[in-house]
């Protein structure tokens, strides 16, 4: 009988709610007010996204809301993704105090990110990403001690990262990319023990990359190129076996790579691409790189290691791309053999360097893949193999300035995808029409 009474309550509640009476409703004013205020702020809707933002409707049926199942008419979440919205974002958002995640993505807000979002302690997602967000990132955001996705990448953001952000104990991907920051990055963000995911990329950041960071024990994907981050990668950093990409290109570091602590290699079975180029890194490449089983792409170029190519590279059958130009590399091209064992190459740039001796005929059983090969102003003699026109996927392929002498491998003639083919500075004798 009781349970009859409820339900009957409860279908006369849902009747209400779809009748839009809001004294039966328990609608709450304070949420209802709050989303007006955003829709205020708005100056340009031109695909209409906020139409049905209006008294017909409950403010949990409008586009891009959801309200709690238990918490009827409170506002959970705030969707608006890539809707083409213009205006700024209204500080009235602080009120929404049940909202759990916010995604404004890919839209033209500017003005300042509302300090009073610190009062949303439900929160667990802020996904501004490309915006024009201006100002400070506001250190209010420390107290969304919930925040597990912070993403402000691609705005307009400046002054310093707020070391208060390394009091979001829950925090799991920080994405800062694309603003225009300064400063250094905080010594505090390695207290961040669940960050999986951290975005500073083009950011203007200086300073040196902390020593700490090997405290971040649940890294995968580390952005950090395009700053001008000095000083030398943190020995640690490749102890944290579960990084699988990483991205330090464009800084001005330097020093040497080690894999190893000396006495026992660290495990690199989840790395998949590593990206170093344009620093100052010197010595050698380390052998144990091909350790690194499960790379897909590798990028060393513009820096001045020295020295051999790993040999033994072959074991990384998904590799996919290997870029070690602009460099000081010396050796002869036996490494080329070794490739062979990677099915899916497909790219192979090893120009600006001194590398010698002649290319090997097992050039011809590289994978199929190939579309880029480029080993101009090295020091390579002898003949080109004709095998090379096997590789039909060429679509690249730049040999000049070496020493390279014979005719030019008519098998050359027969690839058709061609959209660079460079062989100039060199003493290849044949001309024929192809
Ligand atoms: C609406 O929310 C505010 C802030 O959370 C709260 O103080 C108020 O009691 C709520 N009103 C109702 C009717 O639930
Ligand atoms: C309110 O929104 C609904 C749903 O989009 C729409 O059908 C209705 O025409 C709108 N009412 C007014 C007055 O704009
Ligand atoms: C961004 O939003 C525009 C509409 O303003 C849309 O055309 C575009 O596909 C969106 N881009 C992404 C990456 O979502
Ligand atoms: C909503 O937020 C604004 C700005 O933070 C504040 O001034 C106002 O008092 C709040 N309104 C309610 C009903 O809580
Ligand atoms: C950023 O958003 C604008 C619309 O505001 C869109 O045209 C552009 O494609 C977006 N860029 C990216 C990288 O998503
Ligand atoms: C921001 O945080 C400071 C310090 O915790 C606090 O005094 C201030 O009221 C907060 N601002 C808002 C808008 O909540
Ligand atoms: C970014 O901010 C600068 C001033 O700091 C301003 O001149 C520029 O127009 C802003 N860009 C965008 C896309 O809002
Ligand atoms: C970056 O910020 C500085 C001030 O911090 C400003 O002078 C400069 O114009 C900004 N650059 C861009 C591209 O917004
Ligand atoms: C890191 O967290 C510990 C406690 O978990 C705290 O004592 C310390 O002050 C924090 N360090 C920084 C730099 O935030
Ligand atoms: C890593 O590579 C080094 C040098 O190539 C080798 O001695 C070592 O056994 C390898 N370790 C593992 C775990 O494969
Ligand atoms: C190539 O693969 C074969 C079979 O998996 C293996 O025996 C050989 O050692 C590999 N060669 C190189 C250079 O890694
Ligand atoms: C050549 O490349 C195309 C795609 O770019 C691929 O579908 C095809 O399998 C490749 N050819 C060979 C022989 O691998």
């Amino acid at each position: 009988m009781a349970k009859c009474l409820t339900l009957l309550l409860y279908i006369a509640l849902v009747w209400c709610c779809f009748n839009n009476t809001p004294a039966y409703c328990l609608a709450n004013e304070t949420d209802r007010l709050a989303l007006i205020s955003f829709k205020g702020s708005i100056d340009q809707d031109s695909f209409g996204a906020l139409n049905s933002w209006n008294d017909s409707l409950h403010y949990c049926d409008w586009e891009g809301i959801a309200c709690s199942r238990r918490h009827r008419d409170r506002v959970t979440k705030l969707n608006l993704r890539s809707q083409g919205l213009v205006g700024s974002l209204s500080p009235h958002i602080g009120n929404l105090s049940f909202l759990r995640i916010i995604v404004l993505q890919n839209n033209s807000f500017h003005g300042p990110v509302p300090q009073e979002i610190g009062r949303l302690f439900h929160l667990q997602t802020l996904e501004l990403r490309n915006n024009s967000f201006g100002c400070q990132i506001p250190k209010n955001l420390s107290s969304c001690s919930n925040l597990k996705i912070l993403n402000l990448i691609d705005n307009n953001l400046t002054g310093n990262i707020p070391g208060e952000l390394g009091s979001l104990a829950k925090l799991e991907a920080l994405g800062l990319s694309k603003n225009n920051l300064s400063g250094t990055i905080p010594f505090s963000l390695t207290n961040l023990s669940s960050l999986s995911v951290v975005s500073l990329g083009e950011c203007n950041l200086q300073g040196e990359i902390p020593e700490e960071i090997n405290r971040l024990q649940a890294l995968r994907l580390v952005y950090l190129f395009g700053n001008n981050l000095s000083g030398k990668i943190p020995s640690g950093l490749f102890n944290i076996s579960t990084i699988s990409y990483l991205d330090v290109g464009s800084n001005k570091l330097h020093g040497s790579i080690s894999f190893d602590t000396g006495s026992s290699t660290f495990d690199l079975t989840n790395l998949q691409r590593i990206y170093l180029y344009h620093n100052q890194f010197t010595g050698m490449i380390p052998t144990s790189l091909s350790n690194a089983t499960g790379l897909e792409g590798i990028d060393l170029s513009e820096n001045s290691f020295t020295g051999p190519m790993p040999k033994d590279l072959g074991k990384i059958s998904c590799l996919q791309y290997i870029v070690v130009g602009l460099n000081r590399l010396q050796d002869d091209f036996s490494f080329i053999s070794s490739l062979t064992n990677c099915t899916s190459l497909k790219w192979i740039v090893v120009d600006g360097n001194l590398l010698g001796g002649s290319l090997p005929d097992s050039i011809a059983n590289l994978s199929l893949d190939m579309s880029y090969l480029t080993l101009s102003d090295n020091q390579v003699q002898g003949s080109i193999p004709s095998g090379i026109g096997n590789l039909v996927n060429l679509t690249y392929l730049d040999m000049s300035s070496n020493q390279l002498s014979g005719p030019i491998p008519e098998t050359i003639g027969k690839l058709h995808k061609w959209q660079g083919l460079y062989l100039g500075g060199n003493s290849l004798t044949a001309i024929f029409t192809w």
